[in-house]
């Protein structure tokens, strides 16, 4: 079901209500921790039903706890993402408790830094499945769903998708055919009434980057090649979602969003 165009009342009333998303339902990927977990609660505060995936239940209940005072709601399931069965099952159950499912955020991921001489075979299956499969496996799980009521899917990609980086070729292959399947699966669904759009955040403090806290040389090559001269906090990624989940992002879709302090601009 495709949604009509807002009209220009609508499109023109204060960004309060453009960015609004009481009543829809949403399904976030990697949400115990880091950028995943910010995501789920910035869309619970404006007003969605959340329901957050990860493995760790722990990490999930803390996502739940700061999501308390949100207007919208949080709950979760533990999920191992690089089950197939079990991404079926997660979308299905998540429609079910939902009542249906209008936006999807496919960002859980995993990273394994070394030269392709050091990487064994098993760990590319292990960064590809998760990173890129199991996006692919949760948009294609959600189809229907997402048809059905003028769908979002967020893929939180990264600059490693636009550009390479040494010693990280399976996190970088994956992250390149993420944004791939995003361009498809955008013409795919365009009549669908489906947008389906990127993120490619730049270096963020997460527990992905555990160096930017314990290694000054990563540190400081950071804030040596950021033009902003510093990483990103999670929450300084939940505009981009808030954005491109809500209405205001109605007439984008197979786009990728860069927010990289203009690490990529050069
Ligand atoms: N941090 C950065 O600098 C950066 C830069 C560019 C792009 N990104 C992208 O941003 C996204 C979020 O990264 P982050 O930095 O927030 O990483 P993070 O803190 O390590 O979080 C990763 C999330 O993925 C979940 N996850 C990992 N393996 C899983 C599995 N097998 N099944 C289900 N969930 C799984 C983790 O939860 P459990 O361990 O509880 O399962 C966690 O919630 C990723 O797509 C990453 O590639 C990050």
């Amino acid at each position: 079901m495709t949604l009509k165009p807002m009209t220009t009342e609508e499109l023109t009333t204060p960004a309060t209500s453009l960015f609004d998303l009481t009543g829809r339902r949403a399904l976030v990927t990697g949400a115990s921790r880091g950028i995943g977990r910010a995501i789920a609660v910035a869309f619970a505060r404006h007003g969605a039903q959340v329901l957050g995936v990860a493995r760790s239940e722990q990490g999930l209940a803390e996502t739940g706890e700061l999501a308390g005072d949100a207007s919208g709601s949080f709950d979760f399931m533990s999920v191992d993402l690089r089950s197939a069965e079990g991404i079926d099952a997660c979308v299905a159950q998540a429609a079910a408790s939902m009542g249906g499912l209008d936006i999807l955020v496919n960002n859980a991921a995993d990273d394994h830094e070394s030269t392709i001489e050091d990487t064994d075979p098993a760990v590319w299956d292990r960064v590809v499945d998760l990173n890129l499969r199991s996006c692919w496996l949760m948009t294609r799980a959600a189809s229907a769903y997402l048809k059905d009521g003028g769908g979002k899917v967020i893929n939180i990609a990264s600059i490693l998708g636009l550009v390479g980086i040494r010693n990280d070729s399976a996190y970088v292959a994956a992250k390149h055919g993420l944004i791939g399947v995003t361009r498809a699966v955008a013409l795919e669904w365009a009549r669908a009434g489906v947008q389906v759009n990127a993120i490619a955040p730049g270096f963020a403090q997460t527990a992905m980057l555990p160096d930017l806290t314990t290694n000054d040389d990563a540190a400081n090559y950071i804030r040596r090649q950021v033009p902003m001269g510093r990483w990103a906090q999670p929450d300084e990624f939940t505009g981009a979602a808030v954005f491109l989940a809500s209405r205001a992002s109605d007439y984008m879709t197979g786009h990728v969003l860069v927010v990289d302090g203009g690490l990529t601009a050069r």
